[in-house]
């Protein structure tokens, strides 16, 4: 089933200048990126989109960092691309995560860990509206 997915490049890679090789994995990993944008999040936009970890620990530092410099929202669309993100993403934790993942090649630290995808169809809708207009995203 083709379908469409949300990501976001974090500060930490678009610090490192390594947006382009991130996207290489997303495409080399069969995902077509078909909406992106660089922008600065202010810290209100921050806490909005992480609102569902309000009541974790790292909740603070999480938003400060996300608005720490520029991310780059992606829509991304291919077979199961939820899912197929998250495999490419690798796990939360860099250090943990297979090589070859995004995670593990540009991920600093849990926190930095160089890029959000979205964990389910719905979340994904969500953030996308979130972050697009109609007029941005190309016609599925
Ligand atoms: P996302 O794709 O970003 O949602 O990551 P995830 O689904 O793999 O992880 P989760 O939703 O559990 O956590 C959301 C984000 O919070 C992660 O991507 C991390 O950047 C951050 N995070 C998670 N655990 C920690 C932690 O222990 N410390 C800090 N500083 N950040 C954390
Ligand atoms: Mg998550």
């Amino acid at each position: 089933m083709t379908e469409r997915t949300f990501s976001m490049i974090k500060p930490n890679a678009t610090k490192k200048n390594v947006t382009g090789g991130i996207n290489a994995l997303l495409e080399q990993g069969g995902l077509k990126i078909v909406a992106q944008k660089r922008m600065q999040l202010t810290r209100e936009q921050a806490e909005k989109f992480y609102e569902v970890h309000k009541e974790r620990p790292f909740y603070d530092e999480l938003c400060e960092f996300m608005c720490s410099g520029p991310i780059v929202a992606q829509v991304l669309e291919g077979e199961n691309a939820v899912m197929r993100n998250r495999e490419i993403m690798g796990d939360t934790n860099p250090e943990k995560a297979d090589a070859g993942t995004i995670r593990k090649e540009f991920g600093d630290s849990i926190g930095e860990n160089s890029i959000h995808g979205s964990d389910s169809a719905e979340n994904a809708a969500k953030e996308i509206a979130f972050f697009f207009s109609e007029m941005e995203i190309l016609p599925a």
